[in-house]
């Protein structure tokens, strides 16, 4: 993986003074952890009145603060010195972009409320905070030469870095090296390195204290954590602007709100879209999809949409139907729609070179002259249809051309759009993709900054296939302006988030490839795309049994559960395997479609602060640990699902020995069983070894350790935590038959003698699940508390009701587990109820009044 840097030299001579080449000659690391020697002053003409504008004779230095705590930080050549470079980008929102505050001029730079930004004359730039600590410096001046650019900054080792969307390996990136160039990946290794997707997003941890840097370059990107030199960092490219954001948290969720503030939050998809998918390459004929149907009905497993891929094309050319294995297309959909599932259907952006064959894309396409040129030529290249056109993504126009070729299946009831290929992928090797020198052109909207214009395809590959996703979200709001659109894509950018859902490609049927998922899916989510899955049982090779249970397990508890495989495999479906198998697995997809209203509640609040449904340990517990390191290093097969439930994964899932949990400190309970873990004693053996290296101290907290069984999954809750679920259906569609459950996990009662908060509370958000209605006031969110009184008895405060949506409950279920009753009674405004035993804790059924509601139980 390592990446070829730039050929760099430095041949520049620049206005170094005597402190500079003092600082110079630090040592890098020394750099970023003792108080670097004072910067020679800045001139106060490098004063702007919302940041910096220093140049030496070769380069320029602009330094602008958004908000107090983001940064953008340019570099360009002084060639004019007022003239910035084209102020431009495909993935910060305009509003973030331009964003400007005040700044206090410093004598070496300038603070805002949040950071200090000193430079040195040789444009060596740190950020500290306000108590002094630095975040970030660079080790070395930014070298520039024809080739490129690297910036180089000081690591330390107790660096921690995270994001770069979709790059196999760990999650913990330190000390690894990436490339950025979106390829057509078959059958991706841990050490495949570039892959699908290019989100040049990265956060850096540092002894508790998170920044996160968006380096906003669509070239061919590079970027190494520490594998060329353990006390540096850095990004490079070979061409482009030099223009990054630095986003301070401290805390790592901010970081990551802040990025979505920058480039958008993953906007609500449609309810159905959390339910169970069924997918292949490919169900055809139009009879095999409606048996696939009908057995997930009949098996009752749950299920939301089946997808078709390529072969129900005719001659595999994108937005047709084969009329011989699909003759009544719009009938098998309403076949499927009457069993509530939605039909998902691949509509690739290549489009078929075929001409006076009644091909509208083709038509419509060169009609408009929308596709991109080689050499004064409409660019043509072999992928699944043969030669093939590619679509000018770049212009607004060709954007809204291709959105409206969505028509045809809208019309027929198509619920969702799969945009496979598009980094591009093209049948020629080795390059797998169009050449670096075909032209694509700019033709943008004013506000995005950049000036109509020719561009290479270096410059626009790692964005084409985000603007083809875009084209899909942006046509199926034009044709449906008030239903959420679904889209799928597999390469995109930073901010890609903003037009489609996504998936890690074309994975593998493998054990390893199913504990690969883990740290994928979270960098996504840490890298802005929340909604992400990746192919459940694994697209190439057949799973074995036992693989396949587990992978449909653990997916139940991943944003996107679709299970998808390659031509020539094995069938995946749930029902393979006989009937224990199945039993399983269906186990696992029901619990999800009893989770749905978490999970929904979960992506409604995703879809305002960015924060992921998928999260590393680290970022709900960046504190668990004694100096500071992510829990997650410990415990590389846990994560969370939404705030509240911790899914601990063995780290190697395929072994049946033993293995510890780590649990964040504080109480927890088995989602299983109900029981109680008290985990507030935080001294394990490594905390030990850290604190007091030399003692022989044993750990005051014996390891949780688990011993796995196929069919088990540990799951835990945190205390406090209130899950809003619901009872089984088979599909989103159906209305649940019964109350919406509460299930409240009781906080420690003696909240003083606690290390963990006693908070006890939780989030319920519904809406009709497909409209927009819900911008309009036509949403309920509830946000519920309760207390536990000295004496036992628990409190649940359900206060008035935010929106107008009705929804399907007409009753609460209080569940509270960890409770003992004294009385085994429930009042609620006047009422009283006796509770039931249920499996994990007591229970109180009590009508939804719709007003608010404070429901004790005894
Ligand atoms: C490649 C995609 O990654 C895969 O999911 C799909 O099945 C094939 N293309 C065929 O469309």
């Amino acid at each position: 993986m390592l990446a070829p840097t730039p050929a760099i030299s430095a041949p520049r001579l620049s206005i170094l003074g005597l402190t500079a080449l003092l600082v110079c000659a630090l040592p890098a690391a020394l750099a970023a952890q003792t108080p670097a020697p004072p910067p020679q002053a800045v001139s106060s003409s490098a004063h702007t009145p919302t940041g910096l504008l220093l140049s030496d004779t070769t380069l320029t230095l602009r330094v602008d603060a958004l908000r107090p705590d983001v940064l953008r930080v340019r570099l360009y050549p002084t060639t004019h010195p007022t003239q910035t470079p084209e102020d431009a980008s495909w993935a910060v929102l305009p509003a973030a972009r331009t964003a400007r505050i005040p700044v206090t001029p410093e004598p070496t730079g300038f603070s805002t409320t949040s950071l200090r930004v000193s430079v040195t004359p040789d444009l060596r730039l740190t950020v500290s905070d306000l108590a002094g600590h630095i975040l970030q410096s660079d080790a070395l001046p930014v070298a520039w030469s024809p080739d490129g650019f690297t910036v180089t900054k000081a690591k330390s080792p107790v660096d921690h870095f995270f994001g770069l969307g979709d790059k196999p390996g760990p999650l913990d990136r330190t000390g690894e090296a990436f490339t950025l160039w979106n390829t057509d990946s078959f059958g991706w290794q841990e050490s495949t390195d570039p892959i699908y997707k290019s989100i040049p997003f990265f956060l850096e941890m540092h002894d508790g204290r998170t920044l996160g840097v968006l380096f906003d370059n669509t070239y061919r990107t590079f970027f190494d954590f520490g594998r060329q030199r353990p006390d540096r960092y850095t990004f490079s490219a070979p061409a482009g602007p030099l223009d990054y954001y630095i986003l301070y948290g401290p805390d790592p969720k901010h970081v990551v709100e802040t990025y979505a503030w920058l480039t958008g939050p993953t906007p609500l998809p449609p309810l159905w879209a959390f339910g169970y998918q069924q997918s292949r390459y490919s169900y055809t004929p139009s009879a095999q999809v409606e048996d696939i149907a009908a057995r997930l009905r009949a098996d009752k497993i749950p299920a939301d949409g089946i997808w078709l891929d390529i072969d129900y094309q005719y001659k595999y050319r994108p937005f047709t139907v084969d009329p011989a294995t699909f003759p009544d297309f719009p009938g098998m959909v309403h076949t499927l729609a009457a069993e509530h599932l939605h039909t998902i259907v691949i509509a690739d952006l290549h489009i078929a070179d075929a001409p006076n064959q009644h091909y509208t894309p083709y038509d419509t396409g060169i009609a408009g002259d929308q596709f991109v040129k080689l050499h004064g030529q409409n660019y043509i290249g072999p992928v699944w249809p043969g030669p093939s056109l590619f679509p000018d993504f770049t212009r607004q126009q060709t954007r809204t051309w291709f959105g409206s070729l969505y028509k045809d299946f809208v019309a027929d009831g198509v619920s969702g759009f799969w945009d496979d290929m598009n980094e591009p992928a093209v049948f020629t090797y080795p390059s797998k993709t169009m050449p670096n020198d075909v032209v694509h052109r700019i033709d943008e909207p004013a506000d995005e900054g950049f000036a109509p214009r020719t561009a290479l395809h270096s410059e626009i590959h790692n964005v084409y296939g985000m603007e083809n996703s875009r084209a899909t979200q942006e046509g199926l709001l034009t044709l449906q302006p008030n239903l959420r659109p679904f889209v799928l894509t597999r390469a995109s950018y930073a901010g890609g988030q903003r037009y489609a859902a996504t998936w890690t490609g074309d994975n593998l049927s493998t054990w390893n490839h199913l504990r690969m998922t883990t740290p994928q899916l979270l960098n996504l989510g840490l890298s802005g795309f929340s909604l992400s899955g990746a192919d459940v049982g694994g697209f190439g090779g057949s799973p074995s049994p036992g693989l396949l249970t587990k992978w449909l397990m653990l997916a139940a508890f991943q944003p996107i559960d679709r299970d998808h495989a390659a031509k020539g495999t094995r069938p995946h479906e749930p029902w393979v395997d006989g009937p224990a198998q199945e039993d399983i697995r269906r186990r696992y997809i029901n619990e999800r479609y009893r989770l749905l209203p978490y999970l929904y509640t979960t992506a409604e609040q995703t879809s305002r602060t960015g924060i992921p449904i998928l999260r590393p340990l680290f970022l709900e517990a960046p504190h668990a640990t004694a100096d500071n390191h992510p829990l997650d290093d410990d415990a590389p097969g846990e994560f969370f699902f939404g705030p509240s439930l911790l899914v601990a994964e063995s780290p190697l899932p395929d072994d049946i020995a033993p293995y510890e949990v780590h649990l964040p400190p504080g109480i927890w309970y088995d989602y299983w069983t109900g029981a109680k873990l008290d985990r507030r004693q935080t001294l394990t053996t490594r905390d030990l070894e850290i604190k007091n290296p030399t003692a022989n101290a044993t750990p005051t907290l014996p390891p949780l350790m688990v011993h796995p069984a196929l069919a088990d999954l540990p799951l835990y809750v945190r205390a406090g935590a209130i899950l809003p679920m619901q009872p089984l259906v088979q599909s989103t569609e159906e209305k649940p038959a019964g109350p919406l459950t509460l299930r409240v996990y009781l906080p420690a009662a003696d909240a003083t003698a606690s290390t963990s908060s006693n908070d006890c509370s939780g989030d319920l958000y519904a809406d009709d699940g497909l409209t927009f209605n819900f911008r309009h006031g036509d949403y309920l969110r509830l946000h519920i508390t309760c207390t536990v009184a000295p004496d036992g008895a628990l409190t649940v405060h359900i206060p008035q009701r935010e929106g107008t949506f009705r929804p399907w409950w007409t009753q609460y279920r209080i569940e509270a587990v960890g409770f003992t009753p004294h009385t085994s009674k429930a009042t609620t405004n006047g009422h009283i109820t006796a509770l039931d035993r249920t499996p994990l804790g007591w229970a109180a059924t009590v009508p939804d009044t719709t007003q608010p509601q404070t429901i004790t139980l005894q």
